[in-house]
């Protein structure tokens, strides 16, 4: 029994330390509200002074008005700062934060050293495909990316 309940604990444990898996966002209001545009994309792709940057100044989201209640914002910067690479995010944030400095505020993922490390053999081409359009399309290569899982596909 002992040795079960151990087996079990261990299988749990590796789960969040698998290489492509991050951790879902489940929070309803942060899904709906980010994913009217793009993906909502998981919390441990950013550090927490990042999310409380970008939603301080929704009104220029990346040229887009993203503006919404203020008490609304604040709840959903709570939900992406517990979240955030630095914080909640576990491995697969420090992962994430690998050559970003403690004072830089990074706002796009696709500008994160690791995220240009891990796509660097995609061609300006391939990029431009009418299906992925954008960087930002994670689900265009990455099926279950609303998931958290980003395998190689
Ligand atoms: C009104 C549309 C809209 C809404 C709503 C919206 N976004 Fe965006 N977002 C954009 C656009 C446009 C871009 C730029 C996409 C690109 O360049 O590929 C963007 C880009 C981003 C990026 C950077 C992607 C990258 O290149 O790494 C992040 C992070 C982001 N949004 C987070 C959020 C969060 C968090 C919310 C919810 C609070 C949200 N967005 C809601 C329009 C929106
Ligand atoms: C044009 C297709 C494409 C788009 C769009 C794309 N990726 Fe990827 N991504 C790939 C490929 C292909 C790999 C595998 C690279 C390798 O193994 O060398 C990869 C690898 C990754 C990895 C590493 C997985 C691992 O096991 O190490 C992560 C994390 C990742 N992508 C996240 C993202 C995120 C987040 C987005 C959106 C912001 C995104 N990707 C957008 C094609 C894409």
């Amino acid at each position: 029994m002992k040795r079960l309940i151990l087996a079990a604990a261990l299988c749990l444990a590796s789960l969040p330390v698998r290489a492509d898996h991050v951790r879902p966002l489940t929070d309803p209001e942060t899904v709906k509200a980010c994913s009217e545009c793009h993906m909502a994309f998981q919390p441990a792709f950013l550090p927490a002074r990042s999310w409380t940057r970008m939603m301080g100044q929704l009104s220029d989201h990346f040229g887009d008005n993203a503006s919404m209640a203020p008490d609304k914002a604040e709840r959903i910067r709570q939900v992406l700062v517990v979240g955030a690479a630095d914080t909640g995010g576990g491995k697969a944030g420090s992962k994430a934060m690998r050559g970003v400095g403690f004072n830089d505020v990074p706002l796009r993922i696709t500008e994160l050293p690791r995220f240009r490390h891990k796509h660097d053999r995609i061609s300006e081409r391939e990029w431009k495909r009418p299906e992925v359009m954008t960087k930002s399309n994670c689900p265009a290569c990455h099926k279950s990316a609303d998931m958290g899982s980003y395998e190689d596909e």
